[in-house]
């Protein structure tokens, strides 16, 4: 369709149609399975939003120049503007610029240099301790934290709020990149931030200058047939979609000059046993320790 057909004013104005900006997304995200028709998206279908989120890609590469003032306040912001279960607010996050605290987090995290290069990390924690003191001194028990179910909150609190925070990155032009790799050693991490009990870190979140010499590419993802389902859960034709998926992710990686493995290798190997897990199989023992029985 064209700009004219969409926005008949424009007839009158000679205006040529362009590529819309979604065509080139959901190619990259999904090759040639792309769920929408992206010519027939018309003005109240798409926005600026949505090619920001569609154009998201980890970056491992930065350049050594310092965030904008308030940069740091206006992602917290962001986080903190992140729906939230009963209003509870049970996250906090912790702000790392110091070269030398940096770089033991890079060590702890298999030595991703990346850690180092960006000029802020960012450590977020599911934090139940302000509830516990809170409610004991108001009602005198906060025994409802001790359950699996309250740590879920947190998590899930936390890893929206850390979301919003790329997000809002992603639309001043930072790039950033998730570090899982700090629960490998989760006990050292606490240690080093000094985390009440009660508080267990979740992940880092490296926010700087994308390095222009090292790219980032948009990475695809699987087709929507096997990952949205209508009414109820039907798991059929994943076998042909992950054939399809890894020829993508193998031509996604040669762009770059990766030989990598096959997607479903990858991933496979990743869950295979705790070995794969580097460390992180004794999570459940330190959540204990660190104050939460999980009931
Ligand atoms: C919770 C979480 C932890 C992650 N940990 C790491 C990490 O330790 N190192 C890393 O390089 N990427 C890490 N990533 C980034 C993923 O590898 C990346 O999101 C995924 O490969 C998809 O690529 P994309 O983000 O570029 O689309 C993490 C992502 C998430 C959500």
């Amino acid at each position: 369709m064209t700009l004219a057909a969409i926005i008949p004013a424009f007839a009158h104005r000679g205006v040529t149609s362009r590529p819309h900006p979604a065509a080139d997304l959901l190619a990259r995200r999904y090759g040639a399975d792309s769920p929408l028709d992206a010519e027939a998206l018309g003005p109240d279908q798409w926005n600026e939003v949505l090619t920001g989120l569609l154009s998201h890609k980890s970056v491992r590469a930065y350049r050594d120049a310092p965030l904008p003032e308030g940069t740091l306040e206006t992602l917290v912001a962001a986080a903190q503007s992140a729906p939230t279960s009963s209003n509870l607010q049970a996250w906090s996050v912790v702000a790392v610029t110091d070269p030398a605290r940096k770089a033991r987090f890079a060590t702890w995290a298999q030595n991703q240099a990346h850690i180092e290069q960006a000029p802020l990390f960012l450590v977020w924690l599911a934090d139940l301790s302000r509830l516990d003191g809170l409610a004991k001194a108001t009602v005198g028990d906060a025994a409802g934290l001790d359950y699996l179910e309250t740590l879920i909150v947190a998590i899930t609190d936390a890893t929206m709020a850390a979301q919003n925070a790329v997000v809002a990155a992603e639309s001043l032009g930072l790039g950033t990149v998730y570090i899982g790799a700090i629960r490998n050693e989760t006990e050292a991490v606490a240690a080093e931030l000094r985390l009440p009990p009660k508080v267990l870190p979740l992940f880092g979140l490296c926010v700087g200058y994308a390095d222009p010499a090292r790219p980032a590419a948009v990475k695809p993802r699987l087709p929507q047939s096997v990952v949205l389902h209508h009414e109820r859960y039907v798991a059929t034709g994943v076998e042909a979609a992950t054939a399809a998926y890894d020829a993508q992710v193998r031509d996604f990686y040669a762009q770059q000059g990766i030989d990598a493995p096959a997607w479903s290798q990858t991933v496979s190997a990743r869950v295979r046993g705790p070995a794969a897990l580097s460390g992180r199989h004794r999570l459940r023992q330190i959540l204990v320790d660190f104050g939460f029985p999980l009931l």
